[in-house]
C-alpha cells in the first residue's frame, strides 16, 4: 500500500538535526563585531595563520575554560576536530566506543576511517556503566566518544554519579574520553553536572562549539586537551586546510570580548525553553502512548514508540516535507554498532520550530500507518 495522495503542505517542519533557529542569530552584533575586528586586525583576519587558530581567540578560550594555552585547539566547527582525531588515532579495524544511539555524523566519520564501533547502550541518565565496564574487559578502544549533556539524538544527560564512574573507569583502563558538549550551556532547568574534563583532565578531550551559541556560520569549534595530542591534531589540521577561517574566529572573539556570550545564552534559553515545553505537551496530546525523553536543555527530544510500531532500516527516506520521521538516523542498533540503547524506535525531534502541533499530528498519522498491517509504504511518490 502506498500513501500517495496527500499534497505536501507548504510549511516544512523538519524534526531532525541540531540546526539552530534562524531567529536566534545575533546578526547586528555579528556585523558590528566583524567591522571592529577588520578595523583592528585586518591583515591577520585575511592572512593565513597557525593551524591552532587565531591566538587571541585561543587565549580568550583558555581564560574562559581555565586551562593553559597549549591545551586549546580551534577549528572550523567542532565536527572537523573529530575528523582530525580519526586521522591521527585510527587505523582500519581499531575499536572506538560510542553511546548507542549517537550523533550520526560522528559515526559516519568513524566508519570512514574503518573504525569498529562498539555501542554502549544509552540510558535516561547516561551510558550503561556495567556495559561500559564489560566492553572494556574485551576491547582496548582508542577512545570513548560521548555526548554527556542533552545528547544528540536522545536528549539524555549523564548524571553526576555516572560521570564519576566514567572518569574512574578511564583512569583505571587508560581510556581516552572524547567529550562532545556543544549543547552544554543551553540548560533550561535542573542542575549542571561537572564536565568529564573537570573530573579526568588528563584522560579527556573536551569539545564544544559556537555553532549553537552564535550561529553555524561562524564555524568556530574548539577542543581542550593534553598538549602533545593537541599539537598533533593541529598538524593534521595544517595538512588539511593550512589554517582555519581567521575572519570567523576574529568575529567570534570580538563578539565574546564585548560580553555578548552570557546575554545570548540567556536569550537562547528564553527562546528554546518554551518550545521544549510546547513540544512535550504536543507529543503528550497527540502521542500519549509514546514515551518521550524529557530533557533539561539542548535541542533534542526522542521518543520510544509504542510496541508494534516499526521504524527502522525498512523505513524509506520520507518524501513528505512536513514530517521527517527520521533523517539519516534510521535505527539505533545499526547506527551505533551495538545493542539498542535508551530508544528502540528512535524518533528524533528537534524542537527549534515554534509550533510543533501540526508536525506531531503528522507523526501520529504516520505512526498509525506504521501500526497497520504489513506492507505500508510511507513514501508519497
Ligand atoms: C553532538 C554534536 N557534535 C558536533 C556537532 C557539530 O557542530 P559544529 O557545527 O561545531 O561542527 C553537532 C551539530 O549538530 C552535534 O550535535
Amino acid at each position: 500500500m502506498t500513501i500517495a495522495t496527500a499534497q505536501p503542505p507548504t510549511t516544512a517542519i523538519n524534526f531532525t538535526r541540531g540546526v539552530p533557529a534562524n531567529e536566534s542569530f545575533p546578526i547586528d552584533e555579528v556585523i558590528e563585531a566583524a567591522d571592529a575586528v577588520l578595523e583592528s586586525h585586518g591583515a591577520a583576519m585575511l592572512q593565513y595563520g597557525p593551524s591552532l587558530g587565531f591566538q587571541p581567540l585561543r587565549e580568550w578560550l583558555a581564560g574562559w575554560q581555565g586551562v593553559a594555552l597549549d591545551r586549546v585547539l580551534t577549528s572550523n566547527g567542532s565536527l572537523q576536530l573529530i575528523e582530525f582525531l580519526c586521522l591521527r588515532m585510527l587505523r582500519p579495524g581499531d575499536v572506538v566506543f560510542t553511546e548507542t544511539p549517537s550523533y550520526d555524523r560522528t559515526l559516519t566519520l568513524l566508519r570512514r576511517h574503518g573504525a569498529k564501533i562498539v555501542g554502549i547502550p544509552l540510558e535516561a541518565d547516561g551510558p550503561d556503566i556495567a556495559a561500559l565496564e564489560d566492553a572494556l574487559k574485551s576491547h582496548a578502544p582508542k577512545f570513548f566518544y560521548t555526548i554527556p549533556d542533552f545528547q544528540n539524538p536522545a536528549g539524555a544527560t549523564c548524571s553526576g554519579t555516572k560521570r564519576r564512574q566514567i572518569a574512574d573507569l578511564a583512569e583505571r583502563h587508560g581510556l581516552l574520553i572524547v567529550e562532545d558538549a556543544p549543547y552544554r550551556l543551553l540548560r533550561y532547568r535542573g542542575r549542571e553536572e561537572p564536565t568529564l574534563y573537570e573530573l579526568a583532565p588528563e584522560r579527556t578531550l573536551h569539545m564544544s562549539s559556537f555553532t549553537k551559541l552564535i550561529a553555524p556560520g561562524v564555524r568556530t569549534g574548539f577542543m581542550i586537551g593534553e598538549p602533545k595530542l593537541i599539537a598533533s591534531l593541529a598538524k593534521a589540521a595544517e595538512d588539511t586546510y593550512i589554517s582555519p577561517g581567521y575572519l570567523a574566529q576574529g568575529i567570534t572573539l570580538e563578539w565574546c570580548r564585548r560580553g555578548l556570550l552570557l546575554p545570548q545564552i540567556e536569550h537562547l534559553k528564553r527562546l528554546y525553553a518554551p518550545r521544549l515545553e510546547a513540544c512535550l505537551a504536543s507529543l503528550d496530546t497527540y502521542m500519549p502512548d509514546a514515551i518521550p525523553t524529557r530533557p533539561e536543555g539542548g535541542f533534542f527530544v526522542s521518543l520510544t514508540l509504542p510496541d508494534g510500531v516499526l521504524i527502522g532500516a525498512d523505513l524509506p527516506v520520507p518524501m513528505n516535507p512536513v514530517t521527517l520521521l527520521v533523517d539519516s538516523n534510521p535505527v539505533s542498533t545499526e547506527y551505533a554498532g551495538g545493542a539498542p540503547g535508551l530508544i528502540n524506535g528512535v524518533l528524533q525531534v528537534n524542537f527549534k520550530v515554534p509550533d510543533l502541533a501540526p508536525g506531531s499530528h503528522q507523526i501520529q498519522l504516520q505512526v498509525a500507518e506504521r501500526r497497520s498491517p504489513a506492507g505500508v509504504n510511507l513514501q508519497t511518490k
